[in-house]
């Protein structure tokens, strides 16, 4: 990872939030808010791991970047000057293969999909292409007109990662990219992400419930509460020593490898307070152990280079 470059993408202060129920005039009653107020930077050739339970906004991340919604506030500015670039440079591998494969296509037309829809390489060569992602993933060049119920849960996640792969892109928004896999076939799959971003020199946005692919798998983590990032910083650090008191209890709460963040999570506290109404002040309060004076004014995610917390008591 070479830190020193200038960022791919930075967000600055990002809200998104989603009408929810309409009244009978079409006027939206209320709001989801989704991502409240995100500072991410995203740099050339690391692996930001992007963590918190169901519900925090780790998907609707995603979705913003992919520019599949808009934010409501705040600023998202890519290295890359136009949305073209942007769509070639930046694609997504969803966590169920199943559903994000169309049925009806030869594999070699799935993995192309994103080069017909930029619309710029010659239908002559999309086939020889097909054919190169599919060897790098693991998929051999004869199968290509194979359909994707032919193939098994890990082969078609190398197909999702195929497709990804075939415009040339520079980042992966890898969203839970091995839950709904095997546990036989996770590994496999990490391995296979982890030998193509150094072959490669990608640049991995990782989200995972799953703490121990986040330890494995990333250079820095993203520890995510209420559509506010809590805790930011080096992964070693972040995960060894966690100091929001959020991500203590979630990391208290994974004891052992492959245990699932929300599995593990629940019977550890109460439920992920609502996001129509949001708190005033420290988003975590209702749930917080350590709360004390000064957590009902509004957080902010403070601290060094190698860790930044959202949290009073912890800076
Ligand atoms: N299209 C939408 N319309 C309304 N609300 C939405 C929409 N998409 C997401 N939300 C809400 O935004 C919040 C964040 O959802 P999101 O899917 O980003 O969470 P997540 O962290 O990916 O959860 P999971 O781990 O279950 O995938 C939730 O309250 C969700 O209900
Ligand atoms: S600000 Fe207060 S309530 Fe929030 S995490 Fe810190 S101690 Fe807990
Ligand atoms: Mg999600």
């Amino acid at each position: 990872m070479t830190v020193s470059q200038e960022p791919l993408l930075t967000l600055r202060d990002v809200q998104v939030k989603f009408p929810v129920k309409n009244d009978w005039l079409g006027r939206p009653r209320g709001y989801a808010h989704a991502l409240n107020g995100i500072d991410l930077q995203v740099r050339p050739g690391e692996t930001l791991g992007i963590v918190g339970e169901s519900g925090c906004g780790k998907s609707t991340l995603a979705q913003l970047l992919m520019g599949l919604v808009a934010p409501s506030g705040g600023e998202v500015d890519w290295v890359y000057s136009t949305a073209r670039e942007r769509h070639r440079h930046v694609q997504i591998v969803f966590q169920d293969p199943q559903s994000s494969l169309d049925p009806r296509l030869p594999i070699w037309k799935i993995i192309t999909e994103p080069l017909f829809a930029l619309g710029d390489t010659p239908r002559r060569d999309m086939r020889a292409i097909a054919a190169k992602v599919a060897e790098q993933v693991g998929i051999r060049a004869e199968y290509l007109d194979r359909y994707p119920h032919q193939f098994s849960g890990g082969q078609r996640q190398r197909i999702a990662i195929a497709r990804a792969l075939a415009s040339n892109p520079s980042i992966l928004v890898l969203d839970e990219p091995t839950s709904a896999l095997d546990i036989s076939v996770q590994a496999q799959i990490l391995n296979l992400l982890g030998e193509l971003q150094r072959r490669l020199g990608l640049t991995y946005i990782l989200i995972s419930h799953n703490v121990s692919v986040v330890r494995h798998m990333a250079d820095r983590v993203a520890v995510m509460y209420l559509g506010q990032i809590v805790e930011l910083g080096d992964a070693e650090q972040v995960l060894g020593q966690p100091r929001h008191p959020y991500t203590q209890l979630l990391l208290e709460a994974v004891p052992k490898l492959g245990v699932a963040l929300d599995d593990a999570y629940v019977s550890a506290a109460t439920e992920l307070p609502g996001n129509r109404v949001l708190p005033g002040g420290c988003f975590f309060l209702e749930r917080c152990l350590r709360r004390t004076q000064g957590c009902e004014k509004p957080q902010r995610l403070a601290g060094g280079v190698h860790q930044q917390v959202r949290c009073h008591l912890a800076l």
